[in-house]
């Protein structure tokens, strides 16, 4: 995966716009891969899916917490994709109150399966989602990869912890030390 190009994808994006009035003013924005990763260096994290326990209780909060010491350490943009839709997503980011940390909608599931990361979890009646994984990705480019263990279809457990924000933060650390 290091040194791989993100996939090139358009996704189907939801925005607030005043402009189309009623109670529900929201239209569809396509937003490309280019437009998310191109020129930046961000952090990318994929999880099974909005509003599931522990990317709830603790991946999403804790990366809206420590996004500035990602800031402190060259990460200009922290974003959170999912196999969900674009309406699933925003009621996740409203409840979650998040302020630094974007998501990402991968409906579709497009981006994901380009990937490679696309895996079934029909026995939690999910269908196809996407593996636990991190990345740092300047300029479109994977620089950093961050795969939990076990990778696999319908899998019994759902491990996490190499996709923290906890172990990237100590890999961007220890980097800047070597460096
Ligand atoms: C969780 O985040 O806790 C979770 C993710 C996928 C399935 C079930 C739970």
């Amino acid at each position: 995966m290091l040194g791989r190009k993100v996939p090139a994808v358009t996704f189907r994006t939801r925005v607030r716009d005043e402009s189309v009035g009623g109670s529900n003013p929201f239209r569809w924005q396509d937003v490309t891969s280019d437009d998310y990763f191109a020129g930046k260096r961000v952090v990318l994290f994929s999880l099974p899916g909005a509003f599931t326990p522990t990317c709830s209780t603790y991946q999403l909060p804790d990366f809206e917490k420590l996004a500035p010491e990602f800031r402190a350490l060259g990460i200009n943009e922290i974003y959170c994709i999912s196999v969900n839709d674009a309406f699933v997503m925003n009621a996740w980011g409203k409840s979650q109150s998040l302020e630094n940390v974007k998501l990402i909608p991968d409906g579709s599931g497009e981006f994901t399966r380009k990937m490679g990361m696309l895996v079934a979890k029909d026995n939690l009646g999910f269908g196809m989602r996407s593996w636990r994984y991190a990345a740092v990705v300047n300029n479109g480019v994977v620089e950093q990869w961050f795969e939990e263990e076990g990778y696999s279809d319908n899998c019994d457990s759902d491990p996490y912890g190499i996709s923290s924000p906890q172990n990237i933060l100590a890999a961007l650390k220890s980097q800047k030390l070597a460096a």
